[in-house]
């Protein structure tokens, strides 16, 4: 397996480059160390207790067993596979796919080893109405893996119940069995009593594992698995950057150093963390990292109890594409972020730009040169402005992008979550203001459970025609 490299670049932070207001002296590195070695020791320890179990995944054998086991059962005669599911059950599945298949994946049999793949994170009915259009008659060339760890959240039971009346329908018992696929809490839940109950095929999500920190379990693997991509390699990959991201030595471990100039400039007046690839194939990971860096790191309290409200937020940027979107606020609007460029030394393929037309002889620069030439002379152009009106900037460089550097990837900023969430003293696994939300739309929805909750809502929802214009 070629074990592709992935790295993370900061020179382009340091005071070296931007001068001392804002980039990090030799000093400032060395406090950040002092204060980050700890939280990689406590990460480390927290994992040999079993309490972040996630760390584990990459090297668990059965997971990958089952979720190949399920993919051979299903892929003979599968042309389509939908995932149902939301937020760390689908976001996953979303980044794998589009780095890891091609774009036209969907539309072109030449271009996909698979079923066409649909993930469905959301319950807008004209959305989901078009593609029940286009699905009702090949039902029996689909698999529908509905992803929910307790089957109690709403999008995601709102979208199977549709799908499971349509195939009790269309194909009977035998055929809503043979077309779905669960993956569920191993033992307790409402999508496991479903399951156990129409003995539906099923995968695990583990144990201890929250959904943002799930996609190298059976939450992201099937589906990748199923569309052709090496999830061994993903793992293998995972693997590798665990060695370094254990690491006690800060300046050898991209994790520690990642989690620490977030840290560090959080508290600096740039409490913005921008992801910007430059390749499209990259761009559902800064998606990914997006909810795994927000929900993980907004908190009220800190560990003690005490109220931080802290959170560095994420946002989520496409170059060259948000060249001509946000460049302009990014350069000379406020100096209140840090930019992460991922950029991808060798692309799997090249295309040359043609030759100019005689009347345009403005245009010779390009004729003739590689188009992925271009694309990184343009992420060198955006750092090279940036760093003129000195905004921070890092860079994840993939010598290639393969299963192998994505599953480096994932894993980087999974653990670089965990340590930011010990640098800023706040418990990274839970999310607790996603709660009420959930729970008022029980209520809005009419669950017998959430009355009282509905009263609450009524001042909110009673529209003020005296506000409307
Ligand atoms: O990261 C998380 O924990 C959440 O985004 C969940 O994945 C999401 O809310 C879906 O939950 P469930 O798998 O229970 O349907």
């Amino acid at each position: 397996m070629p074990e592709t490299k992935l790295s993370l670049y900061y020179k382009n932070v340091t005071a070296e480059v931007l001068g001392p207001e804002h980039g990090i002296s030799k000093r400032q590195f060395e406090e950040l160390a002092q204060k980050t070695v700890p939280a990689v020791a406590e990460c480390n320890k927290q994992r040999e207790k079993g309490l972040i179990p996630y760390r584990d995944l990459p090297y668990n054998e059965n997971y990958p067993k089952d979720v190949k086991s399920v993919a051979r059962d299903i892929k003979a005669g599968c042309e389509n596979f939908v995932v149902l599911g939301i937020g760390g059950s689908a976001l996953g599945n979303i980044a794998l796919q589009t780095a890891l298949n091609p774009y036209m994946y969907n539309l072109d049999t030449k271009q996909r080893k698979g079923p066409r793949l649909f993930v469905f994170d959301n319950v807008d009915p004209a959305q989901f109405g078009s593609f029940l259009d286009w699905i009702g008659d090949r039902l029996d060339k689909t698999i529908f893996n509905v992803i929910s760890k307790s089957g109690r959240t709403a999008e995601t039971a709102a979208q199977f119940l549709v799908i499971r009346q349509m195939l009790l329908t269309a194909l009977g018992e035998e055929g809503y069995r043979r077309q779905v696929v669960a993956t569920t809490d191993a033992k307790s839940g409402t999508m496991r009593k479903i399951a156990d109950e129409a003995k539906l095929r099923t995968l695990v999500v583990p144990d201890g594992v929250g959904g943002r920190f799930s996609v190298l379990s059976p939450v992201g693997l099937l589906s990748a698995a199923v569309c052709g991509i090496d999830i061994d390699a993903l793992l293998a990959g995972a693997r590798k950057m665990d060695e370094k991201v254990s690491r006690e030595d800060f300046f050898a471990n991209p994790a520690a150093l990642n989690a620490a100039i977030n840290w560090h400039y959080y508290g600096r007046g740039k409490p913005i963390s921008v992801m910007m690839p430059y390749a499209y194939g990259l761009k559902d990971l800064s998606d990914w990292f997006r909810q795994l860096w927000a929900e993980s790191l907004g908190k009220t309290n800190d560990l003690k109890g005490n109220k931080v409200f802290v959170g560095p937020t994420p946002v989520k940027a496409l170059g060259t594409t948000d060249q001509h979107s946000q460049v302009q606020l990014y350069r000379e609007g406020p100096n209140d972020k840090l930019f992460t460029f991922l950029q991808v030394g060798e692309f799997e393929r090249d295309i040359e730009i043609g030759p100019q037309p005689v009347v345009a002889p403005e245009l010779a620069y390009l004729s003739g040169q590689k188009m992925s030439k271009l694309l990184n002379s343009e992420k060198l152009a955006t750092e090279y402005a940036l760093l003129h009106d000195k905004r921070p900037c890092l860079t994840v460089l993939f010598d290639r992008v393969d299963a192998f550097a994505i599953g480096q990837f994932i894993y980087l900023y999974e653990v670089a979550t965990s340590l930011a969430g010990l640098l800023f003293g706040i418990d990274a696994y839970d999310q607790p203001a996603v709660e009420l939300g959930k729970e008022a739309t029980f209520a809005l929805m009419g669950h017998a459970d959430y009355a009282g909750l509905a009263e609450k809502i009524k001042p909110v929802a009673q529209v003020d025609a005296g506000y409307r214009v």
